[in-house]
């Protein structure tokens, strides 16, 4: 193995990174191993995985059982093709066994290798229902601001976080963004109405002004994950599942983040009592061990994709949908959460990881503290009273996140607010130690930006 310097070098001359820019990448973490909740270094430094890799690492780092998994279909089939006409058994043995955890209706399954292919499939899913039902105008997306579903051109225009659009630009048509349900910022004019009902009435809003006949689809994370980690008040969904049912808009569940247990319970819209007409995984499906992603319809979407004559059939493809490695792990890995009962570990862990964080309230700079089982986030505000942010030159996503980092923890910041979703395997005293960490970030990284930039103390 090179030593780090000459990796590092060699990495600069020739590695295009996810939100690449060389200034962002002079001296980067070069991860050697992972056990547990714990991240190693190069320099032999751990760390706990604050954000179990990209929120994904469900089952935890180093699991043994998951290598042989893949070992054992590798070297029996590796890949093979599942375009019609040819399958495998661990694809059929996954679907059969996501259609038992996954929501009521929904009982069929395309598999793809990632989250952006899996949201591009569900669009493309939604207007080919609404066409072979003979709607063919009803091809709008209706997402929302602070959404993120992914990167490919269809699913960067649903996502709804600005910055990942200009240097893209055109967007792909059709697509509307609403605001988010978000319980510390959205703006209700009206007194009369929850923050809830006031959110999912601009869905309806939009329906109407787009006209019913052209929307297909609206699309939403249960849990807004790299928008800040949005958690929306409970009689969002309910109100956004009637809204969708009154013009004939197919609800898409992004359940890519908040699936396989990360909210402690097995997909995000149980908390709810609702189901979607077409929800889309990806991450802990295989807790990232190998690329799987994939959507799931209801059965009432699939007795339409299935009575369509050969010429109008579902052409949609991808080489490695099916893959038998991909879901052989996939299986394992959901034996894994079923057998260690890791979804009711990630809610237990939760209400700790909850009560934890509430408690770092009264500090200064901690705006809003929100978390469904581990999946949570602390805001961070320069002014508590008026809860507005650090102007943007402060450099506070930076700064909290090498705060993290220097204390052992490694996550992601995104719009001030620190992220944590750590693997449902993390224990006790690694969770006190997060909170610990965000507590002495904060305080430290507020502090010391309220003294240089003179910041009035928030009443
Ligand atoms: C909710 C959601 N949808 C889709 C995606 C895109 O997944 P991928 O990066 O695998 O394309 C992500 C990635 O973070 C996500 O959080």
């Amino acid at each position: 193995m090179p030593i780090t310097r000459d990796a590092v070098a060699a990495d600069h001359a020739h590695l295009l990174h996810p939100l690449h820019h060389p200034s962002l990448h002079k001296t980067p973490k070069v991860w050697v191993e992972g056990r547990g909740a714990i991240v190693k270094d190069a320099d032999g430094r751990e760390y706990i995985d604050g954000l179990a890799g990209l929120w994904n690492v469900n089952v935890g780092h180093g699991r043994r059982e998951l290598a042989e998994a893949a070992m054992a279909q590798m070297s029996t089939l590796a890949y093979c093709s599942s375009y019609a006409g040819s399958t495998n058994y661990p694809a059929i043995e996954l679907a059969e066994r996501l259609s038992e955890v996954v929501y009521p209706s929904i009982n069929t399954f395309y598999f793809t290798s990632g989250g952006a292919e899996a949201t591009d499939t569900s669009i493309k899913t939604a207007r080919f229902y609404w066409k072979a039902l003979g709607k063919p105008d009803k091809t709008k997306v209706i997402a929302r601001r602070r959404g993120y579903h992914g990167l490919t051109l269809a699913a960067m225009s649903a996502t709804g976080i600005p910055a990942f659009w200009p240097m893209f630009e055109p967007r792909v048509p059709g697509f509307v963004h609403i605001d988010a349900p978000d319980p510390y910022r959205f703006a209700n004019d009206d007194p009369t109405i929850t923050i809830g009902v006031a959110a999912a009435n601009q869905l309806e809003r939009a329906i109407l002004d787009e006209g019913p006949d052209t929307v297909a689809a609206f699309i939403a994370e249960p849990v807004q994950g790299a928008g800040g980690v949005i958690i929306p008040p409970p009689d969002y969904f309910p109100r956004v599942r009637a809204i969708c049912d009154r013009y004939g808009v197919l609800l898409i569940a992004d359940d890519v983040i908040t699936g396989f247990g990360r909210t402690g319970r097995w997909f995000g819209l149980e908390h709810y009592g609702i189901e979607p007409d077409i929800m889309q995984f990806a991450k802990g499906v295989t807790s990232g061990y190998v690329p799987l992603g994939g959507i799931g319809v209801s059965d009432t979407i699939r007795e339409v994709m299935n009575g369509v004559p050969p010429a109008k059939r579902w052409m949609h493809a991808y080489t490695y949908s099916g893959h038998p490695t991909c879901c052989a792990v996939a299986l394992k890995n959901l034996q894994i959460l079923h057998d260690e009962r890791l979804i009711d570990r990630a809610a237990a862990l939760g209400a700790r990881l909850a009560a934890g964080l509430e408690a770092l309230t009264p500090i200064d700079g901690v705006g809003h503290v929100r978390a469904q089982g581990l999946i949570a986030a602390v805001e961070v505000v320069a002014d508590k009273r008026t809860k507005s942010p650090f102007p943007a030159e402060a450099g506070m996503t930076q700064k909290l996140t090498d705060a993290m980092l220097e204390r052992g923890v490694y996550t992601r910041v995104a719009m001030d607010c620190i992220c944590i979703a750590p693997p449902l395997v993390t224990t006790d005293a690694q969770l006190d130690q997060i909170v610990d960490t965000v507590r002495d970030a904060v305080t430290q990284v507020v502090g010391a930006m309220k003294k240089s930039v003179s910041i009035p103390t928030p009443s």
